[in-house]
């Protein structure tokens, strides 16, 4: 995710924020920044595409760049690919004010066309140069004001640094559902999205709430609610090590990673569903052209090709088309029936799968659209595709997958709901209540991460298994095959997903006393069979860990040995609520075991060779 630090003081402030950058530079960005006050140069901007030694070698390490308050940022992409003029802050026009941004401002494209009919000209992608060019036309010599009518103009979800050229002295920091921190010091302070940025000066913070704005000087920071009333902050005393820090206080990247699913969800759906739509400005898929399609081919990779599994389902129950689910590294070997009616729609995290990229130019080849699902922008697939939809679940770090399969998962559900009223294959109630079930998943997902000290309790009881099986059926079959690869890469115990119904044809001679077997049966119109199912290998001696939605969780805990439950919801969306104490198991069954969890041995981030 991008990164956020300003610090205004006595001492030469460009060195001190790229000092606060580079501790910053774990959370992955592909472009930098900094905007430097001072009084006899008035506001200074630079910025640079790549890594942070770039600009802070053309800074001399920020030496250049006189003045003693300056705010910085690491981009990582969403509107607009990673570029120098993409890169934050965004200055306007004249000058007056510059910008730095995480997150996402959601009516972006209708200020931005309200501001080019009033003559602003733009000369980024990005939605914050918008935010740039509106506190400037909003300005009436108050930046306080001037900031409030900004917040009550914009929707999404953020945090934003801003210095205005003409108020020198001060910065201001606001805050929506992206976080942002105060660093209190002695005739100095901070903002920064992350305590690893100031760390190293003072260990004095609080919190900014949503909607709640900072103005820091170096004699102190005065914060305010959204009609400008002073709020009085709780300081916290913040006494992690750099690298507990940088993990925000968890001690794994793949816990973060997992706790910061629901709002990595609601980041890549909130802004593509408007009035009671999905609305998916990039594409522009005709109604002749989906229902004339042959096929729909999934390609992918690992967990992404799991996601593939999930959609399916999906895509099957509402477009009413075949959909075939491919490795990609099988793909290109198995002289696929391809035509120029196919769309192949290619998912992955990293955009740079070699055998998923492969697999994709040889689905051109044959004459298929490409459509790809990527979390990098301006990666290698998202570039060779002819649409890509972006999963917004900023970057991830942990090698095995966790927030950026749940938004794989959350742009598959928002393309067949898209692709599904286009096509005229759905009625508008069964659309409206997916819709609405959607926009419930970051709350329900909250709720099941709070069952994480429970799951941790059943992985000390099974982490000295030598052999674990998850069953399941339909889409519960899919999430079983994501929760045993999460199992077996993080902890090394060997693993299995079955359909459910396929045990008694084979499987379930490997059953025998005390061996654990997970039981997803959350999908209502299969419930009985599964637990028939469980009936059957706890017959032979098999203890159960049953995963169910609340309604069913009576009826489930009278067979099976341990329950979790998830909230009841739409069942083409159970994946997304499934899939989490399946991270957790294997996470901590994992951590019991000692395992190296955010690093598993054999295993790379990027798979860039065949
Ligand atoms: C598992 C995992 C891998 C990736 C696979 C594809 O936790 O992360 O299985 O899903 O290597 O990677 P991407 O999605 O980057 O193409």
């Amino acid at each position: 995710m991008c990164g956020i630090v300003g610090f205004v003081g006595n001492e030469q402030a460009a060195p001190i924020v790229l000092e606060g950058l580079s501790r910053l530079e774990y959370r992955g960005y592909d472009s930098t920044g900094v905007a430097v006050y001072a009084p006899e140069k008035g506001l200074q901007v630079r910025k640079a595409k790549g890594r942070l030694q770039v600009l802070s070698d053309q800074l001399h390490g920020g030496v250049d760049l006189p003045g003693t308050m300056a705010m910085g940022h690491t981009r990582w992409a969403t509107h607009g690919v990673p570029s120098d003029v993409n890169s934050h802050p965004q200055v306007s026009t004249n000058g007056r004010f510059a910008v730095i941004h995480n997150g996402i401002v959601e009516n972006y494209m209708e200020i931005k066309e309200f501001l080019m009919d009033h003559g602003v000209q733009f000369v980024s992608e990005t939605d914050t140069e918008v935010v740039a060019q509106l506190l400037d036309y909003l300005y009436d010599g108050n930046l306080l004001e001037t900031v409030e009518k900004m917040l009550h103009r914009i929707r999404g979800a953020y945090s934003f640094g801003i210095i205005c050229a003409d108020e020198p002295d001060k910065m201001v920091g606001v805050r929506k559902d992206s976080p942002l921190l105060l660093g209190y010091g002695e005739g100095f302070n901070f903002f920064a999205s992350d305590v690893t940025a100031f760390i190293d000066r003072t260990r004095e913070v609080s919190y900014l709430d949503t909607n709640e704005i900072a103005v820091v000087t170096r004699e102190g920071i005065q914060v305010y609610n959204e009609y400008l009333e002073p709020v009085e902050k709780e300081r916290h005393h913040v006494d992690w090590d750099i690298s507990a820090a940088e993990k925000g206080g968890y001690a794994h990247f793949m816990l973060k990673e997992i706790m910061e699913q629901p709002e990595a969800i609601r980041k890549t759906i909130s802004p593509r569903i408007q009035n009671g739509r999905v609305v998916l400005d990039d594409l522009h898929y005709e109604a002749d052209y989906l229902n004339n399609l042959d096929k729909i081919y999934i390609i992918a990779c690992g967990s992404s090709y799991h996601v593939g599994m999930a959609a399916k389902y999906s895509l099957e129950k509402l477009l009413r088309k075949p959909v075939e689910v491919a490795l990609a590294s099988e793909f290109r070997y198995c002289d696929p029936l391809v035509t120029d009616r196919t769309l192949a729609i290619v998912i992955s995290q990293s955009g740079e799968t070699i055998d998923t990229l492969t697999a994709m130019r040889e689905a051109k080849r044959l004459g298929a659209r490409v459509l790809s699902i990527v979390n990098v922008v301006g990666s290698t697939i998202a570039r060779a595709s002819d649409d890509v939809l972006y999963t917004w679940a900023g970057p991830e770090i942990a090698v095995a997958t966790t927030k950026a399969y749940s938004t794989q998962l959350a742009v598959i559900d928002l393309l067949a709901l898209n692709f599904a009223q286009t096509m005229g294959t759905i009625d508008q109630a069964e659309y409206d209540a997916i819709l609405s079930d959607l926009q419930a998943i970051p709350d329900k997902l909250e709720q099941v991460l709070k069952q994480k000290d429970e799951i941790a309790y059943f992985a000390s009881l099974y982490f000295n298994q030598s052999s674990i099986f998850f069953i399941g059926r339909h889409l519960d079959y899919a999430i079983g095959m994501e929760g045993s690869l999460k199992l077996k890469e993080i902890s090394y115990i060997h693993s299995e997903a079955y359909a459910a119904g396929e045990l008694k044809h084979g499987t379930i001679s490997l059953i025998e006393d005390g061996t654990l077997v997970v039981a997803l049966a959350s999908y209502t119109p299969l419930f009985e069979k599964m637990i028939s199912n469980v009936v059957e290998v706890k017959s032979r001696g098999a203890e159960v860990v049953g995963l169910t939605v609340d309604s069913h969780s009576e009826e489930m805990s009278k067979t099976a040995d341990h329950i979790i439950t998830v909230p009841d919801i739409h069942p083409m969306l159970l994946p997304s609520l499934n899939v989490v104490p399946m991270q957790l198991f294997a996470y901590y069954v994992a951590l019991q075991r000692g395992c190296d969890i955010d690093k598993p041995r054999n295993l790379a981030k990027s798979v860039t060779v065949e």
